[in-house]
């Protein structure tokens, strides 16, 4: 089975972050969220995969992500010219299917399970698709599926207004060539995108098997800051491996668990787990509380945050409590000394400032 990996897209609801950079690389407990989808196929036997990338951050995803070598999988990368939809991204992927089974996952998503139930599922039922549910208070949001008395799939569609069920598709689904002829039958939806959600509609129109699970484990659907920032802290809560390369001075303390990488420095500061600090960071008369991620060449100084992600080479000092904040590459933060009552920006557009 091959696995096809869609990285392309837009990824307005990231934005400024992803004016200048793909919404998947958007690191996670300091690693790609586009990454965790490649480790769960590697783990569930798929080592084929494609991967669909955009004009604008195409070059990016394939730069950091390579050929695969280092998950051990053979990466192909495959350009959707423009984000016309996942049941386009599955069509112009088509001769790299080959027309066999495939799995596919959502570049965007990560989910607490593996796969490896799934795909044996799939092999073994032999339906023509299977889909992954799960219960959420929102699915006007998303994709949403209503099942008979029995369980079975009857219907799919695409962010109701008036849902349903509260049963969302997540962004993993498995499938038979026959999609292919399902969305040849389709058209655009009034979003102007060829629909999975449309095709697998399809396919029970077909007459087709579409079989269904429900997840019982956490999804994430990394799309809003917010949401970001709820993966960042179930995947500190949860990971277990965590190196410790760093050093720290006498007056610095860490307690709970804290990673830290080769280069990076502590002086006078605390830090308290679960936290992941990237590799040459500088940290002084600092905390960093519970749930943060810190990137690689980061320097903090007099800082207080919490709840946070920090992406690579950004330099805050003397900010004051920060929490619950997405801090984008090379930002600075600093504390003005000329005119204590003005602030001073430089933001890119759509940025958020709450003071
Ligand atoms: O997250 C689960 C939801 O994902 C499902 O419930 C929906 O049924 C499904 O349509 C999808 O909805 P979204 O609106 O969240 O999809 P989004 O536009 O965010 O795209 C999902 C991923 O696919 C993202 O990594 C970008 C990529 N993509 C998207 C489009 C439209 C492509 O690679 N090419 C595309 O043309």
């Amino acid at each position: 089975m091959r696995g096809l990996i869609l990285s392309g897209g837009k990824g307005t609801r990231l934005r400024p972050l992803t004016y200048t950079g793909a919404k998947q690389l958007v690191p996670v407990a300091n690693k790609p969220i586009l990454w965790y989808g490649i480790e769960a196929m590697v783990a569930s036997g798929i080592h084929d995969i494609g991967i669909i990338i955009s004009p604008e951050t195409g070059d990016q995803v394939r730069a950091l992500t390579g050929d695969g070598e280092r998950f051990g999988a053979r990466i192909r990368y495959i350009l959707q010219e423009e984000p016309l939809g996942l049941a386009h991204a599955v069509q112009i992927a088509r001769p790299f299917l080959r027309d066999g089974n495939f799995a596919m996952y959502l570049g965007d998503n990560l989910i607490q399970t593996g796969l490896e139930t799934l795909v044996h599922r799939f092999e073994s039922a032999q339906p023509e698709a299977l889909i992954l549910l799960k219960r959420v208070a929102n699915p006007t949001a998303f994709g949403v599926a209503e099942l008979d008395a029995q369980g079975r799939v009857q219907r799919l569609v695409e962010k109701p207004k008036q849902p349903p069920s509260d049963l969302a598709l997540v962004g993993v689904y498995l499938f038979s060539h026959l999609v292919h002829k399902a969305i040849d039958a389709i058209r655009p939806s009034a979003r102007g995108e060829l629909e999975i959600t449309d095709a697998i509609q399809q396919l029970i129109a077909m007459g087709s098997r579409v079989e269904s699970v429900e997840l019982t484990g956490w999804w994430l659907d990394t799309g809003k800051k917010d949401d970001l920032l709820e993966a960042n802290r179930i995947i500190l809560d949860e990971r277990t491996h965590c190196p410790m390369a760093g050093t720290l001075d006498s007056g610095s303390k860490i307690s709970g668990r804290v990673c830290i990488g080769s280069g990076t420095r502590l002086v006078r500061s605390t830090v308290r787990g679960p936290v992941t600090i990237g590799d040459d960071c500088q940290i002084e008369d600092t905390y960093i509380g519970p749930y943060t991620s810190i990137a690689g060449g980061v320097q903090l100084k007099n800082v207080d945050i919490e709840h946070s992600v920090v992406m690579e080479g950004t330099r805050i000092s003397d900010a004051g409590r920060i929490v619950d904040s997405l801090i984008g590459q090379r930002t600075v933060i600093a504390r003005h000394t000329g005119k204590p009552e003005a602030h001073r920006f430089l933001l890119g557009d759509d940025s958020l400032i709450e003071l």
